[in-house]
């Protein structure tokens, strides 16, 4: 295995990641609404910096003892948004929030998207779309594809990123890569990433993994790339 530094918590409730801060705070719930089968958990900013699109942050689900990690959805002044798929017990909880009640973030963790690119072409299937919308305001609204399972789903992409062109079963995002996309930065499950990769090998991947800590210490989210195992907390989750 690559010898990676494992970042540590100080007391301060700030992680050490190589020169960059990550801190742990306590937030207030400003509003968590709908958006199809999905939420959109809205938080005071705090002291957190929102980072650079693609990183994450550990949301403490309330009675949950693991945080959830969660990409950044949105980054209007002194908020941070997170788009929820409730899929289980600490997802539900977090969607169940409401305004007021307070919640520790950990953030902004990971490596986010290059952004040093010419044609962006932003791809996203289901709940992959959650960091398209804070990625897409920083490089100016490019193309966007985006896939989803149902009708439903879709409204995500109709409410948040009102420029993508979307696919719905049984029609595929792949079905909308069409000519020669340049710097493609992809999110989504990891069909629908082997897929785009195998269309475009330079695309920026953003991978899952189960994680515990977020920030390097568990090894919980250790996957094997390219011959290697890499924690994809600290050295992902863009590959
Ligand atoms: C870097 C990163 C960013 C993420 N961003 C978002 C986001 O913006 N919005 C969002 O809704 N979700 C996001 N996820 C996924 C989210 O963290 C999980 O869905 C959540 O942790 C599940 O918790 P739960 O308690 O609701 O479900 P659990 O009860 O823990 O799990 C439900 C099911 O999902 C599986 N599962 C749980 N976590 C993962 C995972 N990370 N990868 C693959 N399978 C998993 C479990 O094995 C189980 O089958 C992200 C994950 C990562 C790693
Ligand atoms: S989540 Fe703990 S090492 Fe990656």
């Amino acid at each position: 295995m690559t010898e990676v530094s494992t970042p540590t918590m100080t007391p301060s409730d700030t992680v050490s990641l190589g020169g960059r801060a990550a801190r742990r705070e306590l937030l207030t719930v400003l509003g968590c609404e709908p958006i199809g089968p999905y939420s959109l958990l809205r938080l005071e900013r705090g002291g957190l910096e929102p980072g650079i699109p693609g990183q994450f942050f550990m949301l403490e689900a309330p009675g949950r003892l693991l945080p959830r990690p969660m990409s950044l959805c949105q980054a209007p002044p002194g908020e941070l948004a997170f788009l929820i798929d409730p899929i289980g017990s600490g997802t539900r909880a977090l969607c169940a929030l409401e305004a007021g009640e307070a919640m520790h973030v950990l953030g902004p963790l990971g490596n986010g998207f290059e952004l040093e690119v010419e044609r962006p072409l932003l791809v996203a299937g289901g709940i992959g779309i959650a960091p398209m919308p804070y990625l897409s305001q920083t490089l100016g609204q490019p193309p966007a594809i985006v896939g989803f399972r149902t009708e439903a789903q879709a409204e995500a992409a109709r409410a948040l990123l009102p420029q993508a062109e979307i696919a719905v079963e049984p029609q595929l995002v792949t079905d909308l890569l069409r000519g020669d996309p340049d710097d493609v930065l992809a999110c989504g499950p990891e069909p629908m990433l082997e897929a785009v990769r195998a269309l475009v090998p330079s695309a920026q991947l953003a991978w899952e993994a189960p994680m515990a800590c977020g920030y390097g210490a568990c090894y919980g989210c250790v996957v094997e790339r390219g011959q290697r195992y890499v924690r994809l907390c600290i050295e992902g989750p863009i590959l």
